[in-house]
C-alpha cells in the first residue's frame, strides 16, 4: 500500500496546458482549492509530465471536471505523454473566456487559471493559479450545488473509478 492511497477515494480532474498544436491534457487527482476570495486552486504536477513544461512556459492552465462518460479519455490522457494522445480521444478543446489555454467543451466545468505561484515539494510541483474565468454545463450544477446525476468522477485505486450515489445524507443536527 502506497501511503498516499490512504487519502483515496479522491476526485479526478483534467489539466489543460499549452495552446494551438501544442495544447495538451493530463489527468490529475491532486487538485485543491487554495483560496475562496480571490478564488485560487492548486494542482500537483510531476516534472516529467509534458504538462509541467507547458505550465512553466505559458503560466496558465485550465482545471476541467470530467464526467463518467469521459472515463476512457481520462485514462488515455492519464497514461500517455504529450499532445498526440488527444487524437485518440473525443476531448473537444474550445476557446476559454479569459486565457489562451483552451477549455474542454464536453467537460462538466472548466476553471481558467493564471499561474500565481509554484513550489516544488519532493517529486511534484504545486502550481497555484487564480481562477480568472470559468464555464460549466447547466445540467451539472443547480444553484450552488452539483447535480449528482451528472456523473462526477472519483478515483478509488489505480484502474478503479467510482461516481457518487444520488442519495443525500445530512448530519442529524
Ligand atoms: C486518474 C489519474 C490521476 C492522476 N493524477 C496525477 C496528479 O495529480 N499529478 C500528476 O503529476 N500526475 C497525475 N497522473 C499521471 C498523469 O496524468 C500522466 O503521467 C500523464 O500521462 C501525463 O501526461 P503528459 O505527459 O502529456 O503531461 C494521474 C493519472 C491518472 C490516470
Amino acid at each position: 500500500m502506497r501511503p498516499y492511497r490512504l487519502l483515496y477515494p479522491m476526485r479526478t480532474y483534467l489539466v489543460v496546458a499549452g495552446r494551438g498544436e501544442e495544447a495538451n491534457v493530463m489527468a490529475a487527482d491532486w487538485v485543491t482549492i487554495v483560496s475562496a476570495e480571490p478564488f485560487m486552486v492548486g494542482v500537483a504536477v510531476a516534472p516529467e509530465r509534458y504538462t509541467w513544461g507547458l505550465i512553466k512556459k505559458h503560466r496558465e492552465f485550465v482545471i476541467s471536471v470530467p464526467d463518467l462518460e469521459m472515463l476512457d479519455d481520462v485514462w488515455i490522457v492519464g497514461t500517455r505523454h504529450g499532445p498526440s494522445k488527444l487524437r485518440e480521444t473525443s476531448i473537444e478543446l474550445v476557446p476559454s473566456k479569459a486565457i489562451e489555454t483552451p477549455s474542454i467543451g464536453n467537460a462538466l466545468a472548466n476553471l481558467e487559471c493564471r499561474l500565481v505561484d509554484e513550489r516544488t515539494y519532493g517529486d511534484h510541483t504545486w502550481f497555484v493559479g487564480e481562477v480568472v474565468g470559468s464555464s460549466y454545463r447547466r445540467d451539472a450544477f443547480s444553484g450552488d450545488s452539483p447535480r449528482l446525476e451528472a456523473g462526477f468522477l472519483a478515483h478509488a485505486s489505480w484502474t478503479d473509478f467510482v461516481t457518487f450515489e444520488e442519495k443525500i445524507h445530512r448530519p442529524s443536527e
